[in-house]
């Protein structure tokens, strides 16, 4: 079939080259990213409902909050999806966040409930059942610890072979424990994430692996359904701001795909605007935002939110287009500042890793700056679990307390409880 008889393809998104979807190719002969495009129309003959009436139902792919979406996602037959399933997280609302960021309608969409605890799974589970549909041998990523948990643990399920390049010693050690453990094989890197990445790339081209990195344009698909499902969420009553973290620039591309296709297709009335907070030692995508993305700088990134140490985004140009077309901003946080708010959705009893925080840490700055109206209807999407980070939360870091001093040893009798307690209660 050629690509423009069929109903999706992948398209160049500057030269507009189209490609049939069962190749495995990830950038236009251009050297530009692909992203996958339908027929005009086939999102607006969907109603919402439609979606809403599979809420509830029994089937794994009912249960799925990628594959619920499926019309929107990928056509692809069911023999070849390969579904944990996924999605189908929380939306949290807490008085005391609301008030500490200064919104009064604050909405906390937590990726971090997904199976392998990151939000990397909706874009995997589609990518990888697109790896089954073409039938490659073997799937390989570059990653900051979440893709390539998630990778592992579905490439497992498919049994499919999985290579992972990781940055070596850069990684929190319950990431890189979980990818082993599902069985991956994992590949030190000497060198940060962007030399990982550049490495995998070449990698996949040479040595016939298949590369599930948002470059990936499937993996932008599954991710989409992020945003999908916080409006479904909400009823379909879109929030006036999405605030998110932004690392290598695939949640913010595949975000504002989403955005895009429900506001034209008539899912929603009005379009939310996206906040891509980047961490203030990790900031290529703030600094080109900064100059109204007249230049793309590059940087060495350096930040105690691990899973966005990224210096060189490869969806910079998907992710500007997104930050453009909903009229979004991008915003920076220090360190001390994403660990300070991570500190208060822990102590809400929420939790999640420190790169999540920045969503929540943006969107007080951003508050604070009067960006964000205090009536403004805002949610903030947690990226990663509590647990992938555990380092982050023992010690002091930055001047942000840790949580050492509730830990307190004692003998094994009354006395010794009692003067542990004393004036803690
Ligand atoms: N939050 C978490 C917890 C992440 O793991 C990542 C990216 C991001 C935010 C940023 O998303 O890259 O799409 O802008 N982690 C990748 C990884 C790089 O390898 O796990 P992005």
């Amino acid at each position: 079939m050629r690509p423009a008889e069929s109903k999706e393809w992948l398209q160049c998104i500057a030269c507009a080259a189209k490609y049939p979807i069962f190749e495995a190719r990830y950038f236009c002969e251009c050297g530009n990213l692909l992203a996958l495009e339908r027929t005009l129309g086939a999102l607006s003959q969907i109603e919402p409902k439609q979606f809403d009436s599979r809420l509830g139902g029994r089937s794994v792919l009912q249960q799925s909050g990628v594959w619920r979406f499926r019309e929107g996602v990928l056509t692809i037959e069911d023999k070849y999806i390969v579904s944990h399933p996924e999605g189908g997280t929380h939306l949290y609302r807490r008085s005391h966040l609301s008030q500490w960021a200064g919104i009064d309608e604050l909405y906390f969409k937590h990726e971090g409930e997904n199976p392998t605890g990151s939000f990397k799974d909706r874009g995997i589970t589609v990518a990888i059942s697109q790896a089954m549909a073409i039938d490659v041998p073997a799937v390989a990523c570059a990653s900051t610890g979440n893709t390539s948990a998630s990778l592992a643990a579905y490439a497992a399920q498919a049994g499919k072979k999985a290579v992972v390049f990781v940055p070596e010693g850069k990684i929190s050690v319950a990431k890189m424990v979980q990818t082993l453990a599902y069985g991956a094989l994992c590949l030190k890197v000497e060198g940060d994430f962007d030399v990982a990445m550049r490495l995998v790339r070449e990698a996949c081209q040479k040595m016939g692996l298949y590369l599930l990195n948002s470059v990936n344009p499937f993996r932008i698909e599954g991710q989409k359904t992020i945003a999908w499902e916080l409006l479904q969420d909400l009823g379909w009553d879109a929030p006036d701001w999405i605030a998110l973290p932004a690392g290598n620039l695939g949640n913010t591309s595949a975000l504002g795909k989403a955005l895009k296709e429900a506001f034209e297709a008539g899912w929603i009335s009005k379009l939310p605007r996206l906040a891509a907070i980047q961490a203030s030692t990790a900031n290529p995508f703030f600094l080109s935002y900064r100059q109204a993305f007249a230049t793309r700088p590059r940087v060495k990134a350096e930040t105690i939110a691990s899973a966005i140490r990224i210096g060189d985004p490869v969806s910079f140009d998907k992710a500007k287009a997104a930050i453009l077309y909903t009229r979004g901003v991008v915003s920076e946080v220090t360190d001390a500042e994403l660990l300070l708010a991570k500190r208060e959705i822990d102590r809400a009893g929420i939790g999640c890793e420190p790169a999540s925080a920045c969503s929540l840490a943006g969107a007080r700055k951003l508050r604070e700056s009067g960006t964000i109206r205090s009536s403004d209807r805002v949610a903030c999407v947690l990226t990663g679990n509590l647990m992938k980070d555990p380092d982050a939360v023992l010690a002091p870091i930055e001047g942000v307390p840790g949580a050492e001093d509730q830990v307190i040893a004692v003998k094994a009798d009354l006395d010794s409880v009692a003067k542990a307690l004393e004036g803690r209660l």
